[in-house]
């Protein structure tokens, strides 16, 4: 009997293809860049499954090009690039990779919060660029992190890890009403409140939610202005859940003290785009879960679960689990 065969959507750190490559016969997409739509479409057409990463659409056109497809399997705790609807209906299993990159991408959030309250790079450009004359009184101030208030929005795994290291620094720590973790946020010291609330009372307000019809734009210009003119937002969920014209003008207004962003709409960001030249922001390019043992477990983890598909079996993280009774 012939393998079925997988196309993998990138060269993968860590030994994850090699595992596949047992049982499987796999195709890697060599480049670089993401497989062009119609290299995906051509290979999906061919394959029982795929491991895709969060820059490959999985939509109802793929599908239908797919007749094969028994397995969608996402390097990614996000899936909002698969239409998880369509495969479920067409009785595809869809894998995703929680838990493993909770601690990574908290600790780079934090990163980003440090980086932007305390000047981080504009102080080592400051320094390169040959501006470091003497101990200055008045250089490169920034805002205190200790004992300052964090907002987190999404209370989920990285919305908690967050929260655990906000604690270390003293931080009051709010969350919003919106979700329903009553207990996890009672257990983290963390107080519900509205939103409005939230963004009137924060200096830090982090977003942790997935990205969805609910959380598309969820912080536009009134979520902006509600925000202390002394206050940061940082993002490393996904970038559509900010609107990138109304964080431009408020940063560019100055009722926004600062942004750090680790993932934008569109992304990547385009060089040119008018987000780029706002003032005080941070930028990196979408790396909250790139440690180097981070991404070699999301990948094993997103080939268990294309193997355990596979297999006739429940992936270990199936984000459409009632396609095996719930
Ligand atoms: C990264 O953004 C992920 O969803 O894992």
């Amino acid at each position: 009997m012939s393998r079925p065969r997988v196309f993998v959507a990138r060269k993968l750190p860590g030994p994850a293809v090699e595992r596949l490559a047992q049982t499987l016969e796999v195709a890697v997409w060599p480049g670089p860049l993401p497989p062009p739509r119609e290299a995906l479409l051509k290979e999906a057409a061919q394959s029982e499954g795929l491991l895709t990463l969060l820059t490959d659409r999985v939509d109802v056109a793929l599908l239908d090009a797919a007749p094969r497809l028994r397995a969608v399997s996402n390097m990614a705790v996000g899936y909002d690039n698969i239409d998880v609807q369509a495969c479920t209906a067409r009785r595809i299993a869809v894998g995703n990779t929680p838990g493993v990159l909770t601690e990574t991408t908290a600790d780079f959030t934090f990163a980003l919060l440090l980086a932007a309250a305390r000047r981080v790079v504009e102080a080592d450009a400051w320094v390169r660029a040959g501006r470091w004359r003497t101990w200055d009184p008045s250089l490169l101030l920034g805002q205190d992190v200790f004992g300052a208030t964090l907002g987190i929005i999404g209370f989920g795994l990285i919305g908690q890890a967050v929260a655990k290291r906000a604690r270390g620094f003293g931080m009051r720590v709010l969350t919003t009403t919106r979700g329903d973790r009553t207990q996890e946020a009672a257990a983290l010291g963390a107080e519900q409140v509205p939103l409005s609330q939230l963004l009137a009372q924060s200096d830090f307000v982090s977003l942790h939610v997935p990205l969805g019809e609910q959380t598309h734009h969820l912080i536009s210009g009134t979520e902006l202005a509600r925000m202390k003119r002394t206050a940061f937002l940082i993002n490393t969920s996904r970038g559509p859940v900010v609107d990138p014209a109304a964080l431009n003008e408020a940063l560019r207004a100055g009722t926004l003290r600062g942004a750090a962003l680790d993932v934008t709409d569109p992304e990547p960001i385009p060089p040119g785009d008018p987000l780029l030249e706002a003032p005080n922001l941070l930028i990196a390019p979408h790396i909250g879960s790139a440690s180097e043992a981070t991404r070699s477990r999301m990948a094993q983890m997103a080939a268990d679960n294309l193997l355990a598909a596979l297999n006739g079996q429940r992936p270990p993280h199936c984000v459409n689990p009632e396609l095996y009774g719930g």
